[in-house]
This record gives C-alpha cells, structure tokens and sequence, in this order.
C-alpha cells in the first residue's frame, strides 16, 4: 500500500463547449499536474452523467469532440496518462449497481443537486419529484462507480462536488465492511489556488449563465467578445479599480506575476477601458493561439480522437475488468461451481472480535491481555495479586472502552508496534458487539 503512486481521478461532463473558465478552472491545471512525476492521472469524458442533463444526442456526440479536442490540445498526453470515455467502459454502469445496493436511499435524497430539485419544487408548491428523473437521484451513485472502479486516492474537483466525494468514499467504507477490502477510500482535492474566472455579465464564467468565452473562439470573436465584459463608466484618464473589474480578474488568470502589477498600475493612471481590452485580448490570444490551430487539427479529424479514446478505454479496462471479477466473487455473484469460501471472505472478520483472556502465570499472579480479532496482541496487563482486580480491569475496559484507559496506565505494560487507536478501535468493536 505504502509505496503506490498517488492516483488522481477527475471527470468532465460533455454537455457544451469548453469556455476560458474550464480551462483555467480545470483544464490548465489537470494538465500541468498530470506531468507531475510521481502521479498516476486518470481524466475521463462524463458522458453518461451528460446524459441526466441532455436530451440533445447530437450535442452530447459533439460535445464529447470539442471537449476531447480542448483537452488534448492544451497539452494533455494520453501516454502519460489514461484518457478515456466514460461509456467505454462497461464495468461503470455495472459497479453502479453494487453500490447502487449499498447505498442508502436517505443518503441520496440528500444529495445537493437532487435536494435543489426538491426544493424548487416546494417552492412552486410541485409535487416534490416533478420531472426529477431517477437518473438525477442517482447520479452520486454512478459517480462514486467511476472513481471507485479506478481506486482514485484524490480526486480534483470543484467545491459543488465535495459532497459527491465524501458519498463515494461512504460508499466505499460501506462495501469494505460488508464484503472485505476491495475498494479505496477517496478524498477530494481543491485546488485553492485555482481563479475562479468571472464572465461577460462579472458573475462567474458559467454555462448556466450564459456568460461565458469559449475557449477555442477564432481571435475575431474572442475581440467581440471581450468588447462585451462589464465596466463601470469611469473615462479614460480616471484611475480604475482592479476590486471587482472582470477584465482584470481574467487578465490576471493569464498573465505573469510582472504582468499584472503592471495592469494594476495603468488602472490606477486611468488607462482607457478600451486599452484594457487589447490588453486583455492579446494577453489571451498570446496562451490560446498556439493551441487553436492543434485543435482545429483535432476537430476536423474526429477518427483521430477516437482511436485516442479506443486506446485510452484499453487501458481503463484493463484495470476495470479484473476488479469487476473480484467484485463479483466478493458479493456473491459466482459460477456455481466456484467455492463459496474465497480468499478475505469478509464474514470471518466480521465474526471475529478482540478478546480478553485473563490468566495465571508461574509468578502466582494473575494477568490479562486483550486482543485484536486477528490475534495480535494488543494489551498486556503487569501482574495482579488476586484474580478479582484483574477482573474489575477487564470489567472497567470491557464498559468504558478507551476512557478507562489512564486509571489503569500503572497496571498495563507497554507493547510495541501498536498505537493507542488500535486498541480504541479494540475496544469499540467490543462494546459494539456486546451491545447487540
Ligand atoms: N460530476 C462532475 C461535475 O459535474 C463530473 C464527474 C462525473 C466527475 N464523474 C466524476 C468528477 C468522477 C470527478 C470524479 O463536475
């Protein structure tokens, strides 16, 4: 376990065309990060989770294309790492279910995007679930599939999918403990450091918004574009404020340290709103340029793309595949003449729980230890003279768990290789069992 690369593992839904706040949000860094030594990067096309906000096919096929297209033409290497299409690969949908089955439905109606359905529905006095589609509700769950199938350890996403992750990573906990260590626990990864790209109108550059640049616009409308981003009134010759001006938010996500302190001092000696723009214009154009072209390249030879996604899907499966078939083994679904014990059949663990042993020793004293539901030794008390106070300890830690622990420091031995929450965890499971 201790020596594994570190797996990164992010998703891009194929609804719409890639804008400048994609890429400066998710594209530019996933990039840059998968050219990290040390990181194994998994970057996939979302085009099932597409297919709960889209009704439009066409769109979906083409956005898949532009999106694939941007990706790869702002330098992602599919050698480097495993680029793939989501829909590739069918073990997806079928590790959907598992954990469709493990996953309770209280969790889902939780879910942020399900519960603002909800809600605007109440609001409207709807019934609650009108034109909610199961596909919505569930959409945690097939994410939790595409980053548990790949044993992600961080998964870069934005702030609206913390939640999503932590379900995941429930999910995962959950089937562990059901049927053994098979599964990964994920943790979400915000990039803080990451702008946060304002658009034409100054709220963020966002698709449902309306407001957004695409990424790959020719420079003639990428000028007409940003001749449309808010200002204030101020003339030239005023000094501007960099506080709130969009057109300095995005000029910033572009340029150079050096850069940017010298737009903030043209602001402060009035530069004209219509110098901005150039600026901001060329500054772009500067970044977007070289990559447009590549992907015109792209575009206009979608075969391409697609043996790029085929080899990428190659090299999903061939992870997918195989965890799939321990998957199936561990929950049961076997060829009959398999045997019903496989190796780390989880119910032995589970039927296994620490244990206390008290006992005599050639000294004439009496002594007890517990230990883990492996066996292994976790607590080793000194000698006591009579067996009842070795029973009391054993009674105080049996109905306390590791509160009772300091009172009885002066009568425990240390013992090595085990931390203090091994043998919290003990006495937990102990009382947990105890309890039932
Ligand atoms: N839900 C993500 C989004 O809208 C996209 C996504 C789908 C994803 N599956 C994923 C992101 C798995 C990270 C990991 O942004």
């Amino acid at each position: 376990m201790t020596n594994q690369p570190q797996r990164f593992l992010t998703g891009i839904t194929t609804t719409g065309t890639p804008h400048l706040g994609n890429y400066v949000g998710s594209i530019r860094p996933s990039v840059a990060a998968s050219k990290g030594v040390g990181a194994e990067s998994f970057y996939f096309l979302a085009d099932y989770h597409a297919l709960i906000k889209c009704g439009e096919p066409d769109r979906i096929q083409r956005s898949t294309l532009e999106i694939a297209a941007s990706w790869l033409a702002a330098g992602l290497d599919p050698e480097r790492v495993t680029f793939y299409r989501q829909s590739d690969i069918p073990e997806i949908p079928e590790l959907t279910w598992l954990l469709t089955c493990v996953t309770g439905k209280g969790v889902l109606n939780r879910a942020h995007a399900y519960k603002a359905s909800v809600d605007k529905n109440e609001a409207a006095g709807n019934d609650v679930d009108a034109d909610v589609t199961a596909g919505l509700f569930m959409y945690p769950v097939l994410m939790g599939a595409d980053i548990l199938m790949f044993k992600a350890h961080k998964v870069p996403v934005g702030r609206d999918q913390i939640q999503h992750i932590e379900m995941a990573r429930d999910m995962a906990q959950r089937f562990n403990h059901l049927y053994g260590e098979h599964l990964v626990l994920p943790e979400a990864l915000i990039e803080e450091s990451v702008a946060l790209l304002p658009g034409l109108d100054g709220r963020k550059m966002s698709k449902s918004y309306d407001n957004t640049i695409p990424l790959f616009s020719s420079r003639t409308e990428l000028k007409k574009l940003i001749a449309g981003i808010v200002t204030d009134s101020r003339e030239p010759g005023q000094a501007k404020q960099v506080e709130g001006s969009a057109l300095f938010q995005i000029y910033q996500a572009f340029a150079t340290e050096s850069e940017t302190i010298a737009l903030r001092r043209a602001y402060a000696e009035g530069i004209s709103w219509g110098d901005v723009k150039t600026l901001l214009l060329d500054r772009i154009d500067q970044d977007i340029a070289p990559m447009r072209e590549h992907y015109q390249e792209l575009i206009n030879d979608p075969g391409k793309i697609e043996a790029i996604l085929q080899a990428g899907a190659d090299k999903a499966r061939a992870l997918a595949t195989p965890l799939m078939r321990e998957l199936r083994m561990a929950v049961g679904l076997r060829k009959l003449v398999t045997p019903a014990v496989v190796p780390h059949q989880p119910k032995a663990a589970k039927s296994a729980l620490p244990s206390f042993k008290q006992y005599r020793q050639a000294d004439g004293q009496f002594y007890f230890k517990l230990l883990g539901s492996d066996g292994k030794l976790l607590l080793q008390s000194l000698g006591f003279a009579v067996p009842k106070e070795a029973a009391l300890a054993i009674v105080s830690l049996q109905q306390q768990g590791a509160p009772a622990l300091p009172a009885l420091a002066g009568q425990l031995q240390s013992v090595e290789n085990v931390s203090p929450e091994d043998i919290a965890a003990a006495l937990q499971q102990w009382m947990d069992a105890a309890a039932r």
